[in-house]
């Protein structure tokens, strides 16, 4: 039966901004987004008789349209009418999940460029992203994939220079953060600080990893409870002793990360922090 595995890259956080609350209840964001190699795999199957049907390595996580990779093939198959005699979908994680690196909007983006290669359907990779969108506000970044500023809902978005290539270590700390309970912490306060957006676009133009890194800047951090703030900081303050150009949280978290220029640097950062936190990965740029 026709089958075929497809990557799907975990992504990070360089820049984020909350520019306002809109009349749908969504944000309008303003984010430089990168790809990293940490990666879930998708494995499609068709002519597997019956509806979508998703296993998954963990056993927590929802099989049902719940899971955005069924979500995503749901939309796929609605929107281009195709019988594809049932579709068997295997999503093997490793991307930390609910952590603020896309996991889940990674694997619906798979889905869809999966599908659309197994199924021939001649989909361009802007009406992949417009279909994704359907499912969520990160998936058609996670289409597009690489380095890129992402607007409005998070859809919206400008190809970048890529990042120069580097060492990233991703931390996730235990305790979990409610999405929509920060986007209402943002709304109920004025910002002091916001990101050089502009500044790390002219820093990845000029190729200037050192210069991104410093811009790196993500306002979620500063509307987290004391506790939860604290523990962010620690993690950051490890990755930069041990070498990070800059120490960032991604999404609205938990996960943090720092990007290194020396491999053994990254390495040893990620040695420290594995020893307390269980979820942690060295991995690099793509
Ligand atoms: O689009 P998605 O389902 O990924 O969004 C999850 C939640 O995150 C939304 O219900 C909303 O509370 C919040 N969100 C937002 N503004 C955005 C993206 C997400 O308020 N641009």
């Amino acid at each position: 039966m026709p089958r075929l595995t497809v990557e799907a890259p975990a992504k990070l956080n360089l820049t984020l901004d909350v520019l306002g609350r809109r009349s749908d209840g969504y944000h309008e964001l303003r984010m430089v987004m990168q790809s990293v190699a940490l990666a879930d795999r998708i494995t499609l199957e068709t002519g597997t008789g019956g509806g979508v049907r998703v296993r998954t390595n963990l056993s927590f996580l929802p099989t049902n349209e719940k899971n955005l990779a069924a979500a995503a093939a749901l939309q796929f198959l609605e929107d281009c009418g195709l019988d594809c005699g049932g579709l068997s979908i295997s999503v093997e994680k490793h991307i930390p999940v609910c952590a603020g690196t896309g996991g889940g909007s990674s694997d619906a983006a798979a889905v869809l460029r999966g599908l659309n290669r197994l199924l021939g359907a001649g989909y361009s990779g802007e009406a992949l992203a417009r279909l994704g969108e359907r499912v969520g506000s990160d998936v058609p970044y996670c289409v597009l994939g690489g380095t890129a500023l992402a607007e409005g809902r998070g859809e919206v978005l400008t190809p970048l220079p890529a990042l120069p290539r580097c060492h990233a270590v991703l931390c996730k700390p235990a305790f979990s953060i409610s999405t929509p309970e920060l986007f209402a912490r943002v709304d109920g306060v004025k910002l002091r600080h916001r990101p050089d957006t502009e500044g790390m676009v002219v820093a990845l133009e000029g190729g200037d990893l050192g210069g991104a890194a410093r811009r790196m800047y993500n306002i979620f951090e500063d509307v987290l409870p004391p506790r939860q703030a604290e523990e962010i900081s620690g993690i950051k303050n490890v990755l930069v002793q041990h070498g990070a150009l800059g120490a960032n949280m991604s999404g609205t978290g938990p996960t943090v990360f720092g990007l290194f220029e020396r491999a053994e640097d990254a390495a040893q950062a990620w040695e420290e922090l594995r020893g307390t936190y269980r979820d942690t990965f060295l991995t690099e740029t793509l």
